[in-house]
């Protein structure tokens, strides 16, 4: 088999460890790891904070295969991709292979890694020709260094925030093409309250409430933009550091109080939401709406 050949990947081990340390998401775990198994390319599509490189990380750890990770933004050229000639060595000594530094593409190719590239609609266009040639070719010529060959375990994954200002459109339909789709959205609220539990360890009730107010912000007639699942996270950590400094002690016969909830919410969540245009009150004031609202629904006083 040549160099070139994209290789099987362990898809069962993939998703044992995905099974292991993603909640829920199995269908997604078992959909993404069959496609790069396959061999092929994929596009994560899902709001910020949805479980995308959790769960990649979980699969590339189950196949066994590194995991190299890029952000994708305005400043990601196809130098800062690919590598680089370290510019003092090559006044000194010349284009020499040894004075390429490589970038988390060529590293990626050449290691056989996962390459997760995130945020990827706002790859500059000529990056993303990079990596369409690298995704039609498993190899790239890189001048003044040569050819670099992809090894079979090599893959790229790009995730995408499809309500970014920024556009999918930006995407050429080539890259589409040549990738899978698979889509993350958010969660249940079972899901929700498993994620918050497992990464805060906090109270049910006080868990509770913040999964609640988080997912209220998400269809909020003042709110554009609501908070993923890391505001509801946060308001659990903050909450409970809050009552440290305060003395208060939190137990199932003493939930958390109400202005320390509230002051935790405040913090955690204010700065991850946007107003809706002509909204007529401070965001402060919508959140706190909020958070009482998702207590009262809970049933509290
Ligand atoms: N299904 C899940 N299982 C376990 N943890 C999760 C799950 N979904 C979200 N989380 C937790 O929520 C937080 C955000 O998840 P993650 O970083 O994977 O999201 P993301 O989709 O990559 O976000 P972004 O688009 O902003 O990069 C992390 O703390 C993660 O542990
Ligand atoms: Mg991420």
């Amino acid at each position: 088999m040549s160099t070139t050949t994209a290789q099987r990947l362990d898809v069962t081990g993939m998703v044992h460890v995905a099974r292991a340390r993603v909640v829920a998401r199995i269908r997604e775990a078992e959909v993404v790891a069959a496609a790069l198994s396959a061999g092929r390319n994929v596009l994560l599509e899902g709001p910020p904070g949805t479980g995308k490189t959790t769960l990649l990380r979980s699969l590339a750890d189950g196949a066994g295969v590194p995991l190299v990770l890029v952000e994708g933004n305005a400043e990601l050229t196809p130098t800062r991709l690919v590598g680089h000639h370290d510019a003092s060595r090559v006044l000194t000594e010349d284009y020499r292979p040894e004075n390429f530094v490589p970038g988390p593409l060529t590293r990626a190719m050449t290691d056989g890694a996962i390459l997760y590239v995130e945020e990827f609609n706002r790859v500059p266009e000529e990056t993303m020709n990079v990596l369409l040639g690298v995704l039609s070719e498993r190899e790239m010529h890189v001048p003044r260094f040569g050819r670099v060959t992809a090894r079979p375990t090599f893959r790229l994954v790009a995730a995408m925030n499809p309500f970014d200002a920024v556009g999918t459109a930006r995407v050429t339909p080539a890259l589409y093409d040549r990738s899978c789709r698979v889509a993350m959205g958010y969660q249940d609220e079972p899901a929700e309250l498993a994620v918050v539990a497992a990464a805060t360890g906090g109270p049910e009730g006080l868990v509770a409430q913040a999964v609640r107010a988080v997912r209220i912000t998400r269809d909020h007639a003042e709110l554009r933009i609501g908070s993923s699942v890391r505001g509801a996270i946060d308001s659990v950590l903050i909450a409970l550091e809050l009552a440290t400094v305060r003395g208060q002690a939190i137990s199932p016969a003493h939930p958390v109080e109400d202005t320390t909830g509230l002051d935790a919410a405040l913090a955690a969540l204010t700065g991850k939401v946007t107003l809706a245009d002509g909204a007529a009150r401070p965001v402060e004031d919508v959140v706190g709406d909020i958070w009482r609202r998702a207590g009262e629904e809970l049933g509290k006083a």
